[in-house]
Parts: C-alpha cells; structure tokens; sequence
C-alpha cells in the first residue's frame, strides 16, 4: 500500500501532474503546485463536475464568490467557535497532530488486518467462500470490528462533548505512538482553529481582521436571495460553485489529500423546510452515480453516515473512496437545516426569506449541500488510473488509465520517422485537431518507446503517419487500454476521438 502510494507521488512529479509548492525552497508543507498536465486533468475534473450539477440541470446556477468575506459572516456561519480540532503535542518529537486522525489512522490499522483475514480465507475456501458470512462469524475478525466500532463511537462522543481528556485517554488506553517516532509522551489535548487569519487596510491602526475562507459555501449563502432574485428560481433550486479555500492543517501527510489551500465544488440545494429528509437521500444517490460515471470501479466507493455531526447539519454522509492508504472521505453530502440563513439573518438583521406564491408564504429555506474537494478527486482518479500491467510477452508497462474524459492530453501524433514529409503531415493532423483537444507531437525515439511514454502520461490515442499515409491518406490509431490500432482515415480522426473524449 505504502510503496503504491509512493509510486503514485512520484509519477505525478515524473510526468509533470502534481510539483511541491516552492520545491527550490525544499517546499512548503502540505501546499501543491498543479503542473502542465495536472492543471488539465483538474480542470477537466471541475468542467466534468459543473457540466453535470450546473448544465445538467435546468433548477441549479453557478456563481463565483470572493475568497475575502465580511469578518462577521465567520461568526454568523460557528467558524470562528466551532470550526476547530482537537490537537495533542508530543513532548519527545515536538511534533503536532490531530488526535481524532491520530485514533482514525489506528482504527485503520485494525481494518487492514480485518482485509488481510478475508484475503487468507478466500484463498482457503476458494469458489465456495461467502464474505459476509465469514465477516459476521470469524470470531477474530468479529472483535477487530468491535474495537473498531467501539473506539470510533468513544471518540465521535468525547468530541462532541468536546471532552478532550477522554480523547487524551482514549490515545493511552489504545497505547497509540507517535507515527514518525514511535514515542508515546503526549501532553494535553487542545482545540485549535482551523481558520486562517489575514488583515486588509494598510495601516495598522484601521486594518481589518480576515479570514481565509475555509470553505466556498458561506459565500452561496450571503447571495442566496440575490442569486434567486436574479435568477427568478423556484424552490427546490441549487447554487453551486468552485474556489479555493484554506485550512490551517496540521497533519498534512498525505500529499494532495489534505492540503492546506485547497478547492471545494460544493452546490447548496434549497429546500422547503420538512422535505430535507428526501433530498438528503436523493443527492446521495445522485452523487455517487456522479463517481460511477466515471468508471473507477464500483467497490472503490461506500458510503459512511455520520455518527458526529458538524454544528451546522441535522444529517450527515460521506462518499468514501478507496485510497492507496485505504477508504477515506471524498466527498460530503450534508442536511445543513436553515442553521446558517437564519444566522446570517441574525447576524446581519437582513430577511433572507423565500415567498413561496405556491404556499403564499415566506419561511427561510432549508439547505441540503454537496461538497467535494477538487483535490482529491484529482487524486482519486489519478491514483486509482496507474497501473502496472505485465503484457503476453513478459514484458511490463506502466498505463495511467485516465478515464478519458478527464484525460489531460487526447492524443499525441507522431512522424513513423524524421523524413519523407511524414513530420509536415503529422503537423498538419495536429493543426487540424488542436481546435477540439489538446493534442502533442512527438518524433524522439522508436514508436515503441513513444507509445510507453503516452501510456504513462495518460493520452487515450495515439496516432502514427507512415509512408502509407502518403498513398491513401490513412494513419495508425491506437488505442491506450486495449494497445489495439486501427487504421483509419485523416478525416475521421476528429469524430473518432470525439466519440470517446466528450462529456
Ligand atoms: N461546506 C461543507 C464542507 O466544507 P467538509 O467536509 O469540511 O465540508 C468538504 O469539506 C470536502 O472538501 C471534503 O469531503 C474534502 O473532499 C474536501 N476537503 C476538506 N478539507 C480538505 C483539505 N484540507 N484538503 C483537501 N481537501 C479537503
């Protein structure tokens, strides 16, 4: 898992997707720069996401908010008193960390060795081994369960209790070490916020305190009436929006995971008080067949219902996606109740009702919101696309199997050699297709070797002029994931590509 994992990282700065921010400055930790390739897979991502929330939908527009919001939205939304996590130092290391990941990344352990049970018996039992029976009986793996079970419910109320000398208990009892050093001397457990701090104004006597935004959504909630104003939308109807938002992380070692600036695609449906239930189910459904669309394989995903809950929502899940470091949160779909209208209405004195003509009359609109980070989207698909294959003769290739929708690059062209007019053609191809996609030419090395090098980058096609080309105007197309080539005409390329590449 963990060498997967390093394959992942490491291929992403290889092939030009992912750098560390600062790299010439040994890098600033947990931030990330999206190279030429990653800032095409990640926009395509975003473009993939709003073509079906905003495009797709007839009732759901988009906005594009300010990272800078009024200081006092921060408090009307609980950011300023609830956004924090529970921290404990260690006096040995002098490092830092989350003590609710501390105790998830045990419970994880735990889950590890429940798979590897499962894997020994499949092996034993062969076509005859039924999972969920043996999941309910196997007594060791029934108490790997229980402990996890147990620890998560412990921790998910002293939470919420905010009683964090149980949380402090809870990581001795379970003799919980320190991940880099092993040492097990924490001291106590604080609350930290989250939120970064800046100030606007150039002179320090009026300067203004800011925030960083920690998420995109208080800036739909500000313009909701303006937006359905404007927009003359009828409940149920949806804001959605993609930006940046910032998180003073402290444990960020997981690369794009968790980072500390970092996008959210989040979409605020609103709702007629009472119908929640619903639409919280709905947009469930509708989002993971969002993942599925995708094709990164259905036993990638789960979903996980909130025992603790954040201070804005009445029902929580997430869409959990299976790592190289195991399943963890992708996406959040939340019941946020009117908790943050009807606190912007008291923070500012502002109406934020809805008439409803229909009901003739006015209430303050339930909300239930999407949210997933556009980062680990990226790496969702982006981990779970490379592969190494082994091929009939022997031999092995590396094949980021981006899904091709998403893929940064369509196809690459390339000259069979230097000569006999065969690179002017290849140009040629290149000029005609670069209206629709991006294309890249290639002539270095044998076209063996070239096919290897766009297999890893991501490319879906790759397409090769030869002297027949000269003759009948045909070229070579082949195939990424099946390495299978056809040979088709110039003039076709274009729809053939298109079939597979649109959204
Ligand atoms: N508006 C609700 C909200 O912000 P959240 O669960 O805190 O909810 C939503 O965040 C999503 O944003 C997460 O599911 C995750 O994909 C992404 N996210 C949150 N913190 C992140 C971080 N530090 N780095 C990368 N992505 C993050």
């Amino acid at each position: 898992q963990d060498d997967q994992f390093k394959k992942v990282i490491s291929h992403a700065k290889e092939y030009g997707y992912v750098f560390q921010s600062s790299e010439i400055y040994d890098g600033l930790s947990a931030v990330y720069d999206y190279a030429q390739n990653g800032a095409e897979l990640k926009k395509n991502i975003r473009e993939y996401w709003w073509k079906a929330m905003v495009q797709m939908n007839d009732n759901i527009v988009g906005i594009d908010a300010a990272i800078f919001m009024h200081p006092t939205t921060w408090k009307a939304s609980g950011h300023v008193d609830a956004f924090n996590d529970p921290l404990i130092d260690n006096k040995d290391s002098k490092k830092r960390y989350r003590a609710d990941v501390l105790i998830e990344d045990y419970c994880a352990k735990i889950e590890a060795k429940i798979d590897k049970e499962v894997e020994k018996a499949a092996k034993r039992f062969g076509d005859s081994f039924d999972k969920a029976q043996f999941l309910a009986t196997n007594t060791r793996v029934v108490e790997y369960q229980e402990k996890i079970n147990t620890t998560l419910t412990r921790m998910a109320r002293s939470l919420e209790k905010e009683d964090l000398a149980d949380v402090k208990a809870l990581i001795e009892e379970l003799e919980i070490a320190d991940p880099l050093t092993g040492s097990r001397n924490w001291t106590d457990v604080k609350q930290f916020n989250l939120m970064f701090g800046t100030k606007l104004g150039a002179s320090a006597e009026n300067a203004m305190d800011l925030y960083l935004r920690p998420e995109t959504a208080q800036g739909i909630f500000v313009n909701f009436l303006n937006v359905q104003k404007t927009s003359r939308l009828k409940i149920p109807f949806g804001i959605a929006q993609t930006g940046k938002a910032f998180r003073n992380e402290i444990v960020a070692r997981q690369f794009i995971f968790r980072m500390r600036e970092f996008e959210q695609m989040e979409m605020q449906y609103f709702i007629k008080p009472g119908t929640q239930k619903e639409w919280y189910e709905q947009w469930k459904q509708t989002r993971l067949k969002w993942h599925m669309s995708l094709g990164l394989g259905a036993e990638n995903y789960r979903f996980h219902d909130h025992e603790k809950l954040a201070h804005y929502a009445d029902a929580a899940a997430d869409i959990e996606f299976k790592f190289p470091f195991g399943f963890k949160e992708l996406e959040g779909i939340h019941s946020r109740t009117d908790f943050d209208l009807s606190q912007h209405e008291k923070f500012s004195g502002k109406k934020l009702q809805y008439f409803d003509h229909e009901e003739n009359l006015s209430y303050v609109p339930y909300v239930v919101e999407t949210s997933i980070g556009l980062d680990r989207m990226f790496l969702a698909v982006f981990s779970n696309s490379l592969k190494e294959e082994t091929l009939e003769d022997g031999s092995t290739r590396t094949v980021l199997a981006l899904p091709s929708v998403l893929a940064p690059v369509k196809a690459a062209v390339f000259p069979l050699v230097k000569k006999d007019g065969l690179p002017e053609i290849a140009q040629q191809i290149i000029d005609e297709l670069k209206w629709d996609f991006n294309v890249v030419y290639d002539e270095k090395d044998a076209v063996g070797r070239r096919y290897r090098r766009q297999d890893a980058n991501g490319t879906p096609f790759c397409i090769t002029v030869d002297h027949d080309t000269l003759e009948d105007n045909t070229v070579t197309i082949r195939h990424r994931d099946t390495m299978l080539q056809e040979r088709v005409k110039i003039e076709a390329l274009r729809d053939l590509i298109k079939q597979e590449v649109d959204m």
